[in-house]
């Protein structure tokens, strides 16, 4: 195959970037989308130019490093599917292709595809934790997990904090991926205890970094590699809520009840 790829060059944060093309020849269907960039990289060096920097890791779909926006839409064609995990069969011979890095204002650029995440790690500082002893580890049944809660903090735990949900957002909220966080913690028993004081902290951590609020468009839940559900952005609101008007932000007491 061979694919025209328009792709967004920018050298730093500080330098506006722009839009450079380049032919990817002999593509082959198998490769990854990855893949293909490291091949059409390679010339770029090989010919003394500057290879395009984009994000990557375990190219498994499992570490969240990865992800930009192809021809507008975040990781790309495929529903549920990280770029890393894209394959070039999924596109034709003669395709053009836009690639940008996400866009919002709480993810500067850094260099061509690559954006700086780490608002993200605020949020987790903020709340995304549980204060628990740390030790060995304690007998599996101790604390009896009924089925349907671990099934639901297993789903918003598969969260792998790409931002996917952020670049696809109008608005540029982080609210599926903060809700994800602290539905996985706050539907478990050992997470109710700092339940509504992460709601407060993990939103007001939010709003600081500069992502804006849900206003419903559920873009995020379509880009979401991991299928994150919308679901956790009402659950959070109703900790939120419960948590402004029945307590003071910072008494850390818990329910005792779950879900
Ligand atoms: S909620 Fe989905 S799109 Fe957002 S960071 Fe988590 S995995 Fe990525
Ligand atoms: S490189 Fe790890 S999810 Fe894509």
């Amino acid at each position: 195959m061979r694919l025209t790829l328009h792709v967004w060059r920018q050298p730093n944060t500080d330098t506006d970037g722009r839009f450079v093309t380049y032919i990817a020849d002999d593509v082959s269907p198998d490769m990854s989308f990855l893949e293909m960039l490291d091949v059409v990289n390679d010339k770029l060096a090989t010919d003394g130019h500057d290879p395009i920097a984009f994000d990557s890791d375990c190219r498994e779909g499992i570490c969240g490093t990865c992800g930009f926006v192809i021809n507008g839409i975040a990781h790309g064609p495929e529903r549920a599917t990280t770029v890393c995990q894209l394959h070039m069969r999924h596109f034709n011979d003669g395709d053009e292709l836009t690639l940008e890095p996400w866009r919002a204002k709480a993810f500067p650029p850094l260099k061509d595809l690559v954006v700086d995440r780490r608002a993200f790690d605020t949020i987790i500082q903020r709340g995304g934790f549980i204060s628990a002893g740390t030790g060995s580890a304690p007998e599996a049944n101790s604390i009896p997990v009924a089925k349907e809660l671990s099934d639901d903090a297993m789903d918003s735990a598969a969260c792998i904090g790409c931002g996917a949900c952020v670049a696809a957002c109008p608005n540029a909220s982080a609210m599926l991926f903060t809700s994800a966080k602290a539905a996985h913690l706050g539907l478990l028993p050992q997470g109710q205890p700092e339940r509504h004081k992460r709601a407060l902290k993990m939103v007001a951590q939010m709003d600081a970094e500069g992502f804006g609020s849900c206003t419903n468009h559920f873009e995020c839940e379509a880009a979401c590699p991991k299928e994150i559900s919308v679901e956790w952005i009402a659950r959070l609101y109703r900790d939120y809520m419960k948590a402004t008007l029945t307590r003071p932000a910072d008494t850390g007491r818990g329910e005792g009840g779950v879900g």
